[in-house]
């Protein structure tokens, strides 16, 4: 018996979607650490990234069980919101609406939720993994990290605690002339190999430092290990008013749509079947929504304003 390929296509988005709710609390849970355990100066986010960009065969994992699910959730997703229509808003009459019913609204914010989530999932997507990531470098047998940020009083304390090197404008410069390039020597004598490798180190030293240009306002952070520089970046991040209500708007459609779908996954595979069933599961998925949804809003609103402001 061969399946209807609608089918096939229809169980794959359900079962990546609750892949995807299994790593939202993943995700939402290590990020609370930033926020969370206040005077540890976020040692477990710290711990938590630089375990996870420890991990071998990264790229690959980032690519088959993030990237390539979430891409069969997002194509398959499009085609439902192309195709379905709501009936929970109140229409001349051309259209059934029955907006009073819980489930017509949930539905509705199911499918709104999606095109909130799209839109901004790309945008931090592209912004945390890859505008703002750390530019690695190493020095001998020293790696580095350097990120960029705008200088606020606190930050001083809060590098010398963390063990952080911070350059202005005027000493990034400075390192850049130190380093400026210089003729690499002949031969391949042990000597001359060693020379060669010490230079061209300066020279990704020099690379990193001028790939992010300064104004006087802003500051390089210079981290021996990629956790801390992460937790900075977070920082700098939530120190903007406009990114805190978009990672709010991005936290909250995140839980309210993989919750609702945890309770719909669960009608979908006949794992909830009575009323009474679905009732139970629907109170312990509105839970879970505002567990993780507090848990989410925590690293937003405290990894810059409460937790580490100095
Ligand atoms: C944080 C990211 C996301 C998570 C955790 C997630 C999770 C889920 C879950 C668990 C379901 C329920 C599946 C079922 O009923 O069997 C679902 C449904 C759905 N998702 Fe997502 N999703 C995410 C992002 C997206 C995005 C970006 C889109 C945009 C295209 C999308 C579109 C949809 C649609 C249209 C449905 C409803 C399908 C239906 O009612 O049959 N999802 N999602």
């Amino acid at each position: 018996m061969t399946l209807p390929k609608a089918f096939v296509w229809r169980r794959l988005h359900s079962l990546t979607g609750i892949w995807l709710v299994l790593f939202l609390i993943i995700h939402l849970v290590a990020n609370s650490q930033a926020a969370l355990f206040f005077g540890e100066d976020g040692q477990g986010f710290i711990k938590a990234a630089n375990d996870i960009r420890n991990l071998p065969y990264l790229l690959a994992i980032e690519v088959g069980l993030l990237a390539i699910p979430f891409i069969i959730h997002i194509v398959w997703g499009i085609q439902y919101l192309m195709t379905s229509e709501s009936n929970s808003i109140s229409s001349d009459g051309s259209k059934p609406a029955l907006p009073e019913y819980p489930r017509n609204q949930a539905y509705t914010w199911q499918r709104i939720t999606s095109w909130i989530l799209l839109v901004l999932i790309t945008l931090h997507v592209v912004q945390m993994r890859f505008m703002e990531a750390p530019v690695s470098t190493q020095v001998g047998a020293q790696k580095y990290f350097v990120i960029r940020v705008h200088e606020d009083a606190g930050l001083f304390p809060l590098a010398e605690r963390l063990d952080v090197k911070l350059l202005n404008h005027r000493q990034a410069q400075q390192e850049i002339e130190n380093n400026a390039s210089k003729e690499l020597p002949e031969g391949n004598s042990a000597e001359a190999l060693v020379e060669k490798q010490r230079i061209s180190q300066e020279q990704n030293w020099k690379d990193a430092i001028s790939s992010l240009p300064l104004n006087d306002e802003q500051l390089l952070v210079i981290a021996k290990n990629f956790g801390t520089a992460e937790l900075l970046m977070v920082r700098e991040t939530f120190k903007m008013p406009l990114m805190l209500v978009l990672y709010t708007v991005l936290v909250l459609s995140a839980c309210f749509h993989a919750f609702n779908g945890l309770w719909t996954f669960c009608i979908t595979w006949g794992i909830t079947q009575s009323p009474d069933s679905q009732n139970k599961m629907r109170s312990f998925s509105t839970f879970l929504m505002c567990v993780i949804a507090f848990i989410g809003l925590a690293a937003i609103w405290g990894s810059y304003w409460i937790n580490l402001k100095q």
